[in-house]
């Protein structure tokens, strides 16, 4: 696959995993802007530093439990850490535990315990131990002995591992935007977690991609007032090969979403309500951004979070901001709105 431009996003957090640790670092963005790309290409290019990775991508696994969580985790070794095998094309470590050690019998501190053995011997290697999970929230429903939850108290860990004792970086993605929320207002957190977002493609970048990969001066004109994210762009080109026009792939997607927007609204459950759904909608009729404040009312709320959570809008909490998910979702609602 082609790694299109995300060089500014590449260069930060290629910058961040040198820096010393002194906070949690949350990536955020809209569904599909390529967070988990440009983190895999991070790790992908400081492959030969002095830097440990130990990364967990939660999205290849069903919601985990208790005991599945630690499966993902750990993996019975001598060693404090071990390459992750599954991860054939990556260079990242998992946390070792010994062989006859009986994980699941083990309280939330022993467990922490052996995550802190594997930082210190990375440390005391003379490297740095950077630990990376991708959508994080999975971790979400999992409580351990006396209905401790495991997500609270591995932010707990975490704030010790930067903020207190600058071991070691924590990187979580999220695509959940609702989750960021709920962390940003987390009083573990507040002074101990910062945010960084991936946001669409800028219209210069795409204008560049585009011209690198052929494309006429007319098709780049027509289709950048639709494109925001990097799997469009590969999708146009796949298409172009086809021998479908930007013009007919472009309707095919606008079609695809407002289709899609149709049926979610035509089954709606009940305590959502379909006039609330296009209050909110309406507002971005004519704006392609929303300041916050206009919709996250009491009387919208349900609503609101039954949009972010469907992925039709996102949510920036850090600035204050709410738009569609991406611009040709935009178009869709557009159209939609037309039609009520
Ligand atoms: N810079 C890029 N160059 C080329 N393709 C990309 C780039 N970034 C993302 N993609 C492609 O776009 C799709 C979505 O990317 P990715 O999964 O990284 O996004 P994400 O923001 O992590 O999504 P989610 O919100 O679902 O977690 C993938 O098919 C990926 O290959
Ligand atoms: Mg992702």
């Amino acid at each position: 696959m082609k790694f299109y431009n995300r060089e500014k996003e590449v260069r930060f957090l290629k910058t961040y995993c040198q820096l010393e640790p002194n906070s949690i670092l949350f990536v955020y963005g809209p569904k599909s802007s390529g967070k988990s790309t440009v983190m895999l290409r991070v790790i992908k290019e400081l492959e030969n530093s002095n830097i440990v990775f130990f990364y967990y991508d939660l999205r290849r696994y069903a919601t985990p439990t208790k005991e599945e969580f630690l499966s993902i985790f750990f993996e019975k070794s001598d060693k404090k850490y071990i390459l992750n095998k599954f991860e054939f094309d990556l260079k990242v470590f998992k946390f070792g535990i010994g062989k006859n050690y009986d994980i699941n019998n083990k309280s939330l501190n022993d467990i922490f315990n052996k995550i802190y053995d594997g930082i210190e011997e990375v440390i005391k290697e003379g490297k740095r131990p950077v630990l990376i999970i991708d959508e994080l929230q999975k971790l979400k429903n999992i409580y351990f002995n006396g209905g401790k939850s495991l997500l609270n108290e591995l932010f707990n860990l975490f704030v010790h591992l930067t903020k207190v004792r600058h071991l070691c970086h924590v990187i979580c993605l999220t695509s959940d935007t609702l989750f960021i929320e709920e962390i940003y207002q987390s009083s573990t957190l507040e002074n101990a977690s910062k945010y960084y977002l991936i946001d669409w493609l800028s219209k210069e970048d795409i204008k560049k991609i585009l011209k690198e990969e052929g494309f006429l001066k007319d098709e780049i004109d027509y289709c950048i007032n639709y494109l925001s994210l990097p799997y469009e762009i590969s999708d146009l080109i796949e298409n172009k090969k086809l021998g479908l026009s930007v013009e007919e792939t472009i309707r095919q997607w606008i079609n695809i979403e407002k289709d899609k927007l149709q049926y979610l609204i035509a089954n709606i459950p009940d305590e959502i309500n379909e006039n609330k759904i296009i209050e909110i909608l309406g507002k971005f009729k004519n704006n392609i951004k929303v300041k916050n404040e206009e919709i996250i009312k009491k009387e919208l709320i349900n609503e609101f979070k039954f949009l972010v959570n469907n992925e039709i809008l996102f949510y920036d909490v850090v600035n204050g901001i709410i738009k569609p998910t991406s611009i040709k979702k935009w178009y869709a609602i557009k159209e939609l709105l037309k039609l009520k």
